[in-house]
């Protein structure tokens, strides 16, 4: 489909799924109750979560937002297009009350995908998009992963293949007088804080009612659990001989010695490839119906703080 059928289909109500640079968005008219009701109830999401705003330039924030700090106009203005969302005082009557859950505050962002940003520009007004997933499962990083969960609820899935980051954005919270970051994400807080040149908070997930900081998210239906390089291959044998189909992902630089039985998942060269392909990789281990992904981590630095992030919190679900 086009784009320009895809930009009729927002304006009529309907749900369009498009490629970011992190994820694949599940998008509706911000504007428009009725087509945010639809696309919480595609998600199976509570209605007093709240969804990003997307954007197709920083010359919108305004339409949208109020009394917008001038750190965070820095921020938007050196990351955006890009992973970084704002948390922001909303204008009202800029964007329905349920896309913010019914809070004074908006999230926004400007995406950097040129299908997502074509979308934006011809569509004019404000993209309301969480991750184009069911609520709690893994985020899309492919238009077939959006299909697959949301095949039947969603018209359009704009194709842009595989997102490059693999990771959601990074969220800040710009409604108080020092910033503070909600989501860790594509925007690494060593780059944040650079930019500010101060030190940045982050949130302890656990105050924040806000579903990517929920520790059961971003959970496939395997059991995840987080390994050293040291350990996991001794680990890996001993869950293979309780009868248990392991499968082991780690970085390709990782070298390990593992039984026949279990399943070496493709490995990724670097942090940054370990964020653009970590939801791809546990739906794999998904679709090899494993018992359990033991993982190696890789080391914090850069996207890696969130790919730490998002595999803790696929590894907190009991199972
Ligand atoms: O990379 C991304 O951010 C992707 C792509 C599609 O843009 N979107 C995404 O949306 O991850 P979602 O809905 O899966 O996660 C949005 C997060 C949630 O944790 C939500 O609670 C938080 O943003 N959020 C949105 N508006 C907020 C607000 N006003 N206050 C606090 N948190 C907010
Ligand atoms: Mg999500």
């Amino acid at each position: 489909m086009s784009i320009d059928e895809a930009v009729a289909e927002l304006e009529r109500g309907a749900l369009v799924a498009f490629p970011t640079e992190t994820v694949y968005g599940l998008g509706a008219d911000a504007s428009n109750s009725e087509a945010i009701q639809a696309l919480y109830a595609a998600k199976g999401r509570p209605a007093d979560h709240p969804v990003i705003v997307h954007l197709a330039s920083i010359e919108a924030l305004d339409d949208v937002a109020m009394h917008v700090p001038d750190w965070a106009r820095v921020l938007a203005r050196k990351f955006w297009p890009g992973p970084l969302t704002l948390v922001v005082q909303r204008r009202p009557g800029s964007v329905c009350d349920e896309v913010t859950g019914g809070r004074p505050t908006v999230g926004v962002r400007v995406p950097a995908h040129p299908i997502a940003l074509d979308l934006l520009s011809k569509f004019g007004r404000g993209v309301a998009a969480p991750s184009a997933n069911r609520f709690g499962r893994v985020s899309p990083t492919t238009a077939e992963h959006v299909r697959a969960d949301l095949g039947d609820e969603v018209a359009v899935v704009l194709d842009g293949g595989p997102c490059a980051v693999g990771v959601e954005s990074t969220i800040v919270d710009a409604t108080g007088s020092a910033p503070q970051i909600l989501r860790l994400g594509g925007i690494s807080v060593g780059e944040i804080e650079t930019v500010l040149g101060r030190a940045v908070a982050v949130a302890n997930s656990g105050e924040i009612a806000a579903p990517g900081t929920l520790p059961s998210h971003y959970a496939p239906s395997c059991r995840v659990e987080l390994a050293t390089a040291q350990e996991v291959a001794t680990r890996a044998r001993a869950a293979s001989a309780t009868g248990a189909s392991v499968a082991v992902l780690a970085l390709a630089s990782t070298q390990l010695l593992l039984p026949d039985n279990v399943v070496r998942l493709p490995s990724p060269a670097t942090t940054d490839a370990y964020g653009q392909q970590l939801f791809a990789r546990l739906r794999e281990a998904d679709a090899l119906h494993v018992d359990l992904l033991l993982v190696v981590p890789p080391g914090p630095e850069g996207v890696g703080a969130a790919v730490i992030d998002r595999l803790r919190r696929a590894a907190t679900v009991s199972k």
